[in-house]
């Protein structure tokens, strides 16, 4: 699917139970900081977990990027909430696709803040810190980049394992 310009998204295009991947980055609205972002993941993988959601969250310098997946039926209203949560704006969608197998089954939602990514997909620093000028099929193909399998280090601590 191409390029999206708002974050307004039709659900109701997929098969309710079909698997999606749904792609964004954002602005923090404040300065988080470790304690900000330890409550937002907290309640994110609570919420995830319960949903049978799972994905990816990257934080670096003031932006956000993450992938979710799981069914359109529990993605719908987590959307909603993270649209309408004050601690980021300027979401931009990168993606919203079907999918055929989750990438990050094992992640409620995994976490990668700024010392994860210099060393493990240093890329992705300046294409969140660039987003208007990263095109955004490539910032998704680095998010993903550090999916199951497509790299070692995947039982460093990140927050948020399934247990699955
Ligand atoms: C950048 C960002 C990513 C978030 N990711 C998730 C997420 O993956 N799952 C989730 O349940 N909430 C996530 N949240 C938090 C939600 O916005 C919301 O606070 C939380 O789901 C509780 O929902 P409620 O306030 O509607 O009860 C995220 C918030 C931000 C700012």
């Amino acid at each position: 699917m191409p390029f999206l310009e708002d974050t307004q998204i039709d659900f109701s295009s997929f098969h309710p139970e079909q698997l999606i991947e749904l792609s964004y980055i954002s602005q923090s609205t404040n300065d988080i900081g470790i304690l900000g972002l330890m409550n937002l993941l907290e309640s994110a993988v609570h919420r995830n977990k319960r949903s049978g959601v799972t994905g990816v969250l990257f934080y670096d310098n003031g932006v956000f990027g993450q992938i979710l997946e799981g069914s359109p039926l529990a993605i719908a209203p987590i959307w909603a909430s993270i649209c309408a949560d004050h601690r980021h704006k300027d979401i931009e969608v990168l993606d919203i696709d079907k999918l055929p197998k989750r990438r990050f089954s094992n992640w409620s939602m995994k976490f990668y803040g700024s010392e994860e990514i210099s060393k493990y997909v240093p890329e992705l620093k300046m294409g969140l810190k660039d987003g208007s000028t990263t095109l955004p099929r490539e910032i998704l193909t680095l998010m993903r980049s550090v999916s199951n399998g497509t790299n070692a280090h995947v039982d460093q601590f990140q927050g948020g394992q399934t247990g699955a």
